[in-house]
């Protein structure tokens, strides 16, 4: 059984500890909050016994061995640095780190550390809609591009509008569209074509610096790929992945719960649909998965494969936002 602890106790935090439950692979034992109540209640709530308010007495707890961190975006690195130095493994909620050199910080570490496992939290790549497209895509004659949209107005642009700045739309916290549901987009994009050779972003700022909205473009030496993205209005359109005369058609590109292929004669077939569970379970489980038997052959590859991942989303992301020239508090302009 995994002994998890978690750090945020935000909705997300309430989602993922319902999700490790219902894979039966996990016990939850250990909640970190920066108030005693906080993390007291939220351990009551989802029966763990350990409580703590102090991060470094959480790290050196030996009640759990692997964190779940969902904490403000630009927090993730250090909790994670610390977290890997402690021996426990990381599961870090997207985007994993700001910026290339954090990520290439943690890398090392983590070479160093042999024995701590690395996962970046990225729910749609693992799901079985998802692995549908993947199938579904092995099989088209030919790729010309791709259209990825994910756009939600967020509660929170609420209390921008009413002169405050809520983490998510900070600089000082590494937020903004891209860093939040651009970052699914981004590892649609980069699961199902790989890395792309240049990339670019068009951003529109909202009052507290950071983007509520964008579009990336993604060159691929023969197509490009197009990701929208906001947290500053909503979207119901499609997503869809083309090939000559047929294509595949998703719901939505961070949320996928129906995903159609569209034959050349405009014949659709359903290739998934809404299970309607936790959306955290497939990754829950693929986690588990690994942590439970790192060294079986699947496993180390699947590992090796989504660190890989997180290193090229990372990298895109980054890239993206120099392009944009987004920079967050404390980074060089
Ligand atoms: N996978 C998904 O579907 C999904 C969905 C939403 C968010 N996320 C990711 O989850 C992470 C957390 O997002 P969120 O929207 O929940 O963030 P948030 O509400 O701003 O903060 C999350 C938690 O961090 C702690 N926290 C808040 N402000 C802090 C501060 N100033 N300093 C230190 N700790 C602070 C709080 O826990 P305590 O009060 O207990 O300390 C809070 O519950 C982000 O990386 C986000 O991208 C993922």
């Amino acid at each position: 059984m995994i002994k998890l602890g978690i750090i945020g106790t935000n909705w997300i935090t309430q989602q993922f500890v319902e999700a490790v439950k219902l894979t039966g692979k996990y016990g939850f034992t250990t909640v970190y909050s920066r108030h005693l109540e906080t993390a007291t209640e939220f351990a009551t709530k989802n029966g763990a016994e350990n409580t703590f308010d102090d991060l470094n007495e959480f790290f050196a707890s030996d009640s759990f061995d692997t964190v779940y961190i969902a904490s403000p975006n630009s927090l993730h690195f250090e909790q994670a640095k610390q977290a890997i130095e402690n021996g426990k493994n990381i599961i870090v909620e997207k985007p994993a780190f700001m910026n290339q050199k954090q990520m290439a910080e943690i890398q090392h570490l983590l070479d160093k550390h042999p024995e701590v496992l690395y996962f970046e939290a990225a729910r749609n790549i693992h799901t079985p809609n998802f692995h549908a497209i993947e199938r579904k895509l092995s099989e088209l004659n030919v790729v010309s591009g791709a259209e990825f949209t994910y756009s939600k107005y967020s509660s929170r642009y609420d209390h921008v509008l009413a002169g405050e700045i809520p983490n998510v739309f900070s600089p000082k916290f590494g937020g903004g569209a891209l860093q939040d549901l651009g970052v699914y987009t981004v590892y649609d994009a980069v699961t199902l074509f790989g890395m792309p050779e240049e990339v670019s972003y068009y951003p529109q700022l909202i009052r507290t610096g950071v983007d509520g909205k964008g579009t990336a473009v993604l060159s691929y030496p023969e197509y490009t790929v197009i990701l929208n993205f906001s947290k500053i209005s909503n979207s119901h359109m499609t997503s869809e992945i083309y090939g000559l005369k047929d294509l595949i058609e998703l719901d939505d590109a961070g949320e996928i719960q129906h995903v159609d292929y569209i034959d050349p004669d405009g014949k659709r077939q359903t290739l998934g649909d809404d299970d309607g569970a936790n959306p955290m379970i497939p990754e829950a489980n693929d986690f588990a998965r690994v942590i439970n038997e790192p060294n079986n052959d699947q496993n180390m590859k699947d590992y090796a494969y989504w660190r890989q991942l997180s290193v090229y989303v990372n990298k895109i992301l980054f890239n993206l936002r120099q392009d944009a020239h987004i920079f967050f508090v404390g980074e060089e302009k």
